[in-house]
């Protein structure tokens, strides 16, 4: 590769990497004319295993038994049977859904009736987008940038207010929220939407959940992902719990088949072997609490670079100067990091890590080292 290819290459791989979200990988594979799976992609937090047997078995035998003939099952009901028996509440105060994503959408036409959405920032992109949809006014609350490695942390915000917007663990600085703390924030607002797409892989996460408050508070919507737990971001799959009336209203109003057969099928066989569920969550937090350590270890050895804690598999690390030519760096060689210009309150001096695999992990930290030396 010439020189000027070269800065091409890296270029587009930068506006690539500029996108609002991490895990672009199809469009930075179609440029450097390779597959996806040859990329190391540290911009998207995924864990580093494939999806469990159950479901490629699953997915088989839904082919095989009924292929794609009939339309998805409108009302969901083994799948929210089996949901609600997993965390012990009621099948109507859930509704399953095309990928978290697709639930804050409805969050947000939720949040539109109550007033002014507050949303700690930096902070997950889609929020803003859900209240956009729906015309809903919104303000950024800004989260202090420095916090230590004792987690769960006591929720920095005390303010009052219509609806706020809380995820956690906190995606991007991956502060893990006590619970108690939270539980204030819902006595003071009107409506509480608690993201917890990462909860399950963190390690001594659940203990945090607000699933268990839904029962004494109608106010409180609690959003959780299949995606990142079993690898699954390509079949779409989260659901929300919270009060059987708010969702009765979305119900009403959304697409009639949201889910396909497939997901359905998936996640009713996921969710229903708790045994399994336990041994695979196990697994990846012992992958968590080594790497993480390993990759910091590695990582705070390199000069002006500050790597901040994280309770779970994605960390913020900040530069003195912009991590820009870092960033455009590490793209050439196969490996993106998620650039943090799209984060309200962040800049070019910050990045978003997401830990991979040990051999992977060595490897991102090595050219991260070498990327400084340029
Ligand atoms: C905080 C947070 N919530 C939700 C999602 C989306 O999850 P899903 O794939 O289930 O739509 C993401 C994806 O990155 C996320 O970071």
């Amino acid at each position: 590769m010439n020189k000027s290819e070269s800065n091409d290459y890296s270029t587009e791989a930068m506006q690539i990497s500029n996108l609002k979200h991490g895990g672009n990988v199809y469009a930075y594979a179609k440029k450097l004319n390779t597959l996806p799976s040859e990329i190391i992609d540290a911009s998207a937090s995924l864990v580093p295993f494939d999806p469990p047997q159950i479901i490629i078995d699953s997915l088989n035998t839904e082919i095989k038994n009924l292929g794609f003939r009939y339309y998805p099952e409108t009302n969901l009901s083994d799948l929210k049977e089996i949901i609600s028996k997993f965390h012990g509440i009621n099948p109507d105060n859930v509704l399953p859904g095309n990928g978290a994503s697709e639930l804050i959408t409805w969050a947000g036409y939720e949040a539109s009736k109550y007033g002014i959405s507050y949303i700690p920032s930096p902070s997950f992109i889609d929020y803003e987008r859900s209240l956009n949809c729906w015309n809903s006014n919104f303000i950024h609350c800004e989260l202090p940038k420095n916090w230590n490695d004792i987690f769960p942390q006591p929720f920095p915000i005390h303010s009052k207010g219509d609806v706020i917007w809380i995820t956690n663990p906190h995606n991007p600085t991956g502060q893990l929220w006590e619970k108690n703390s939270l539980e204030e924030i819902i006595k003071k607002y009107k409506l509480v939407i608690c993201d917890e797409a990462f909860l399950s892989i963190t390690p001594n996460g659940e203990k945090e959940s607000l699933i268990p408050l839904t029962r004494n508070y109608d106010n409180l919507l609690v959003l959780r992902s299949l995606t990142k737990i079993f690898n699954i971001p390509g079949l779409r799959l989260g659901y929300v719990i919270g009060s059987s009336e708010k969702l009765k209203q979305w119900k009403i109003k959304r697409d009639p088949w949201p889910l396909n057969s497939f997901a359905i099928k998936a996640g009713i066989d996921l969710l229903s072997n708790k045994e399994f569920y336990k041994k695979w969550t196990r697994q990846i937090h012992s992958w968590i609490n080594n790497e993480r350590q390993r990759v910091y270890e590695k990582l705070s050895k390199v000069e002006n670079l500050k790597v901040h804690y994280s309770s779970t598999n994605f960390f913020l690390i900040e530069s003195k100067t912009s991590l820009s030519p870092n960033i455009k760096y590490l793209a050439t060689k196969g490996i993106l990091l998620r650039e943090c210009t799209s984060f309200r309150f962040l800049d070019e001096k910050w990045a978003r890590i997401s830990l991979q695999n040990k051999k992977n992990n060595t490897l991102l930290c090595k050219e991260i080292q070498n990327s400084f030396k340029k």
